[in-house]
C-alpha cells in the first residue's frame, strides 16, 4: 500500500532558490499517496510558479491570507491535515515560526494547526550557522518539531558549505515515518510487544565544570534503529546522550551524559527489556577527578589521569538471561577480526560492524556501510545505505532470529 494514502499534507514552500526543489517533494508525496496541499510564500513564487504546484498537487497551490472564496484558510489547513512540512524553510520562516509570529498564509498555518511539523532549513552557510537561527531551531526541535537537516554542497552562487536542502527522498522518508502509525499499538508489527533499548551518542566525560572527554558519535545510527524499532512496533527506550527531538513513536527518552549515567540507565532497565542495542560510543576511559572549579590556564598544562569506565555491553554480556544483544564495533582497520573478538568477549548475538574511516560510513553522516556478523563467524556484508535503511536490516536479522528462537523453546 501506499506508505501516505489518505493522508493529508501542507507542503509549505518558502522563497529560496530550492524551491524549485518543492516540485519534486511535491510530486513525490502525492505518488506516496498523501493528498498534497501546497502554500507558498511571496518570495517562493519568485522562484517557482504556483502553476507548477497546482498542476502536480491535490488542491490549487495557495499564496495568501486573502485571495480565494474561503475567509479564514489557514485555519482550513491547519485543522484538516496530518502533516505540515516546510520545504524548504527560509531563516524568515524558522524565526516567525520560532517566534509565534504570523505575517503570511504559511507562518498563520503553522501556527493554526496541531499536526506535526516538519521542517527543512535551506540557506546560505552563514546564515544557516547565525546563532540566531541555530537557536530558533533548538527551540522548534524542544517543542517537538522534526528538522531535516540540510546537507553539505553547492549553494546558489557557487558557494560550497552547509546549508544546500537535505534530498528530496530523505525529506518524504521523514514524512513517512512521522505519520506511521504509532508503534507500540501497531498489530502485525514485526517487533510488537517487544521492548526493545537503544543507545545513542556520545558519552562525555568531565574534566572540569567546561570541558569534557568526548568522541564523534552523533547519535544518528541509534536514532535510525529507535525509530525504526517503534515503526515496526515495538516498545522503544531510547538511551541518549544527544539533545534531539525524540523519534517518532519513541514515548521513552532516557537523557544521559556520562558513561557511568549510561550505564546505570541501561543495567537499571535491563531486566524490563527483551532487546538491547548498544549503537552509543561510550568512553572506554574517565578522567579519574573531575575537577570542581575551572582549571585555570595560567596553572599550566593540567596531568589528567585517566581510569576505565564500565564496559556496558560486556557488562550485560555476563548478566544475560533470555535478552538479545546487539553491539557495534567501530574500527579502522581489521574490521571483521576486532569485531568478531569484541563479539565473543562480550557475549553479543549480533555485531554491526563498520569502519569508520570509510567514505559514507561511521560518525555524523547519514548513510553507513556495515558488516554483520554472527556468534558463529558467518558475515554478511551490506552495501552503502542509508542509515535508517540499516536499521531495518538490522531489525530484520534480529526479527528472524527472534523467531527462530521461539520455534526452538519448548
Ligand atoms: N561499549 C560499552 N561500554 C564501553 C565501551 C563500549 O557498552 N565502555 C559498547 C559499544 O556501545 C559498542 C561495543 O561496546 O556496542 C564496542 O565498542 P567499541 O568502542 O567498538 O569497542 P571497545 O570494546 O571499546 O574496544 P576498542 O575501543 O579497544 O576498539
Amino acid at each position: 500500500m501506499a506508505p501516505l494514502a489518505g493522508r493529508r499534507i501542507v507542503l509549505g514552500v518558502s522563497g529560496g532558490i530550492a524551491a524549485y526543489k518543492a516540485v519534486e517533494i511535491c510530486r513525490r508525496l502525492v505518488d506516496a499517496g498523501a493528498y498534497v496541499m501546497p502554500v507558498l510564500t511571496t518570495g517562493a513564487t519568485r522562484f517557482v510558479g504556483p502553476l507548477t504546484f497546482s498542476a502536480l498537487a491535490s488542491e490549487p497551490a495557495r499564496t495568501s491570507l486573502f485571495e480565494g472564496p474561503e475567509p479564514i484558510p489557514h485555519t482550513r489547513l491547519g485543522q484538516n491535515c496530518d502533516l505540515v512540512v516546510v520545504a524548504p524553510a527560509t531563516a524568515r520562516v524558522i524565526g516567525h515560526y520560532a517566534a509565534g509570529i504570523s505575517n503570511d498564509l504559511l507562518t498563520a498555518t503553522l501556527l493554526a494547526t496541531r499536526a506535526p511539523v516538519l521542517v527543512a532549513p535551506a540557506m546560505h552557510t552563514e546564515m544557516w550557522e547565525h546563532p540566531a537561527v541555530q537557536d530558533n531551531l533548538a527551540l522548534l526541535r524542544r517543542r517537538g518539531v522534526h528538522i531535516v537537516d540540510p546537507e553539505s554542497g553547492r549553494l546558489a552562487g557557487g558557494d560550497i558549505g552547509a546549508g544546500r536542502l537535505a534530498d528530496p527522498a530523505r525529506i518524504v522518508e521523514a514524512a513517512v515515518a512521522i505519520l506511521s502509525p504509532p508503534t507500540s499499538t501497531v498489530s502485525g508489527g514485526d517487533l510488537a510487544g517487544r521492548r526493545i533499548l537503544v543507545t545513542a551518542g556520545g558519552t562525555r566525560e568531565a574534566i572540569d565544570p567546561v570541558r569534557f572527554i568526548g568522541n564523534r558519535s552523533s547519535g544518528k545510527m541509534g536514532y535510525a534503529i529507535a525509530e525504526a524499532a517503534a515503526r515496526r512496533g515495538a516498545e522503544v527506550v531510547l538511551v541518549t546522550t544527544v539533545n534531539r527531538a525524540a523519534p517518532p513513536g519513541v514515548a521513552d527518552v532516557v537523557p544521559v551524559e556520562s558513561a557511568a549515567e549510561m550505564a546505570d540507565a541501561v543495567l537499571g532497565r535491563y531486566g524490563d527489556v527483551d532487546v538491547v542495542v548498544m549503537a552509543a560510543a561510550v568512553a572506554d576511559f574517565r578522567p579519574k577527578a573531575t575537577n570542581a572549579e575551572k582549571i585555570k590556564k595560567a596553572a599550566g598544562p593540567p596531568e589528567i589521569v585517566l581510569e576505565p569506565t564500565t564496559d556496558i555491553l560486556a557488562e550485560l554480556g555476563r548478566k544475560k538471561s533470555a535478552q538479545y544483544l546487539v553491539g557495534f564495533a567501530a574500527e579502522t582497520e581489521r574490521l571483521v577480526e576486532q569485531a568478531a573478538a569484541k563479539m565473543a568477549a562480550k557475549r553479543v548475538d549480533l555485531m554491526v560492524a563498520n569502519d569508520v574511516t570509510a567514505p559514507g560510513s561511521g560518525f555524523e553522516v547519514d548513510t553507513n556501510r556495515a558488516v554483520l556478523i554472527a556468534p558463529d563467524g558467518t558475515t554478511r556484508e551490506l552495501p552503502q545505505m542509508p542509515k535508517i535503511e540499516l536499521a531495518d536490516a538490522i531489525w530484520d536479522r534480529v526479527v528472524s532470529e527472534l523467531n527462530d528462537r521461539n520455534k526452538e523453546a519448548p
